[in-house]
């Protein structure tokens, strides 16, 4: 069915939403890094892009220098449960269903420390953002996946958060990198067969994040998000994923 012809269906059933044939996807922290360059591929490769972002002008300003009609910024706050709400009802009313959610957002606390000195104050606000974001986002939005046949959740992890590779430091953004990959494994095995989900590692990327020394440039960083949301095969799940090769835990 082409769109127009769907975009017809759509109106004479009275649905706002159109299930156009390019994916829908979601991404968080989309203003900028990572995020900002996951939602330029994917525009590039013609997606409807849900572009969220905290901070509203920060968030429109970023959509905006896309210039691609296929980009719509939505505001989100992933430590929110009202802000989630309502992307979720923005997505059901404009689209219908979700083809992925690509959860990116994502924050490394200028107070983290070793294990045995960081606030733990530091420890649960990184979780909340870091953690418990993307766990609530893939609940609230599953329902939402459940209908795209093929639907996806990428979770933005770190090698900082594998536990084959442990290291000292920076405590509460590896505790919640590592707690986030549990999160992909649990929610794997939990939809299995329904949607593909997968945690993977962008690589030490210059971003704000990453700093000025990082090795690879966004293009790489966001490569493997793009590759997992669009052309990883529907059976890969349960993996930690980086350059597109499944990395130990
Ligand atoms: N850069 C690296 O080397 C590297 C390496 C491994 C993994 N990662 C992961 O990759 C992801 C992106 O990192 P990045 O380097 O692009 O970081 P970044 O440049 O610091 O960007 C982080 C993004 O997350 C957003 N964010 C923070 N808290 C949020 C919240 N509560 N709700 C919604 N959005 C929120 C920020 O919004 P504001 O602009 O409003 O603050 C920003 O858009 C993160 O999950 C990070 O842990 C990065």
């Amino acid at each position: 069915m082409t769109t127009k012809a769907k975009t017809k269906t759509a109106a004479a059933t009275g649905k706002t939403g159109v299930s156009g044939p390019s994916p829908v996807v979601v991404v968080t922290g989309g203003n900028r890094g990572i995020g900002f360059e996951i939602c330029r591929q994917l525009a590039q490769r013609g997606a409807q892009v849900i572009l969220t972002a905290l901070q509203a002008q920060a968030g429109q300003e970023a959509a905006n220098k896309l210039a691609a009609k296929t980009v719509q910024f939505h505001p989100l706050d992933v430590t929110n449960a009202a802000s989630v709400d309502g992307l979720r009802g923005f997505v059901e009313r404009t689209f219908g269903h979700l083809d992925a959610l690509i959860n990116n957002a994502g924050i490394f606390s200028k107070e983290d420390g070793p294990g045995l000195e960081v606030k733990l104050e530091v420890v649960r606000s990184t979780f909340e953002t870091n953690t418990l974001g993307p766990l609530h986002l893939a609940q609230v939005l599953t329902p939402l996946l459940k209908r795209s046949g093929a639907g996806r959740i990428i979770n933005v992890s770190s090698g900082m958060g594998a536990l084959s590779e442990m290291q000292g430091g920076y405590a509460a953004y590896r505790i919640s990198k590592a707690a986030l990959n549990a999160v992909t494994g649990i929610l794997a095995a939990e939809l299995s067969g329904a949607v593909a989900v997968n945690s993977m590692c962008p690589g030490w990327v210059k971003t704000d994040m990453g700093g000025p020394n990082a090795e690879r440039e966004v293009a790489q960083g966001a490569d493997t998000a793009v590759w997992l949301a669009l052309d990883a095969p529907q059976t890969l799940t349960g993996k930690f994923v980086r350059d597109h090769k499944v990395i130990p835990w």
